[in-house]
């Protein structure tokens, strides 16, 4: 019999998945384990919508909290509304936050997401309201009223700022925080910044210079899951009703090309972290640069390697504070988990699994 283990809602089984799996649930029904406690904070989007999917899986989702991103507040929260009611996940409230950035406007992605920043599928409008706390006060409540919320955000990082505005303590509260968003040396939305990040640049510092223990999935990891023709096939393929909503959101938001899952990888690295080899480095967010506002300003320097194919070598023991390892310029103290390669065809597995398990 395999050997059973859980501490973040994952688990592994040295024969057979499957039986661990029903040893799993056996054992979260009679309180023996328990699933890890999260908040997701999202803009649905196509590629949030898979993250909503995952997370409500695999942890004790304890609400979905939306701010204004991919579309309006508006659309982002009927999105999410309508991805939980797809999912038969009806019991998990959902709390609008922030509808744009404090400093300035908001731009959105219709030409990523479509108008209702969810489009392709037809579906009907939830049934069910959002909450009428906001988003911010739902986070700062549960955090501080818990001892192991973790919190994952995967839009414009407006609200998690706002809550640790309200609140700074939430840093050392919360169990960490797993975003999507920027990149090492990668953008999207820019040359230098990904959308998130570039959409609220000044929540971004906040956040990178709160303390909270951070993992980043940025475009240059998302960048290798891509939405394919294969990767919709798949979803089809699953043969019930969420794997064809997925087919159907996947048929649009790879239309223009050069698609990717971007916000599922985040989710999926807290729920099975070897999914994803990772880096801490030291991280910054350029707030004035003429061509690179928004930019999540990695220092690769203590990894970087002399061998000619490769750029940085993530098995160095090298340590940012050790000159005698190398170079005298070392870089700056670490401050974030930097995601840097991603077991594709094992996120696929565990993607299509979790879909196969909805109605
Ligand atoms: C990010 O921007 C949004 O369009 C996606 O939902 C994802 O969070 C990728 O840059
Ligand atoms: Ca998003």
């Amino acid at each position: 019999m395999g050997i059973l283990f859980s501490v973040c809602g994952f688990w592994k089984n040295t024969e057979s998945d499957d039986i661990l799996e029903i040893q799993y649930s056996f054992a979260e029904r009679k309180g023996i384990v328990k699933m890890r406690k999260v908040i997701l904070d999202c803009d649905p989007g196509h590629d949030d919508a898979f993250a909503i999917m995952l997370a409500a899986q695999h942890f004790d989702l304890l609400g979905v909290t939306t701010v204004g991103g991919n579309g309006t507040l508006e659309n982002v929260t009927r999105n999410a509304l309508v991805v939980l009611e797809q999912i038969g996940k009806t019991d998990i409230p959902v709390f609008p936050g922030h509808a744009g950035p404090s400093t300035h406007e908001l731009v959105t992605a219709p030409n990523v997401h479509g108008n209702s920043g969810l489009d392709g599928p037809v579906v009907s409008p939830p049934r069910r309201k959002p909450e009428k706390k906001h988003a911010v006060d739902f986070i700062v409540d549960t955090v501080m009223n818990n001892d192991d919320v973790t919190l994952i955000a995967t839009g414009p990082l407006t609200n998690i700022a706002a809550a640790l505005n309200r609140e700074p303590e939430i840093s050392k509260k919360a169990s960490g925080l797993y975003i999507m968003g920027g990149g090492a040396y990668a953008g999207n939305w820019t040359a230098a910044a990904e959308f998130n990040i570039w959409v609220d640049a000044e929540a971004a510092y906040k956040v990178f210079h709160s303390g909270i223990d951070l993992h980043m999935v940025g475009v240059n990891l998302t960048r290798q899951c891509p939405v394919d023709s294969a990767f919709i096939d798949r979803l089809r393929g699953i043969g019930n009703h969420t794997g064809e909503f997925c087919a159907q959101l996947c048929d649009f938001f790879s239309k223009g090309g050069d698609a990717h899952l971007h916000d599922a990888c985040a989710v999926a690295w807290l729920i099975d972290p070897s999914l994803i080899e990772s880096a801490y480095l030291h991280v910054d967010i350029e707030l004035n640069g003429l061509l690179t506002r928004g930019m999540t300003v990695t220092d690769l320097r203590f990894l970087q390697t002399t061998k000619p194919d490769a750029d940085i070598d993530l098995t160095s023991t090298a340590r940012w504070d050790d000159p005698e390892e190398g170079s005298p310029f070392r870089g700056k103290a670490p401050n974030t988990h930097v995601a840097f390669r991603l077991d594709y065809e094992g996120f696929c597995k565990l993607l299509t699994k979790t879909i196969a398990n909805y109605p």
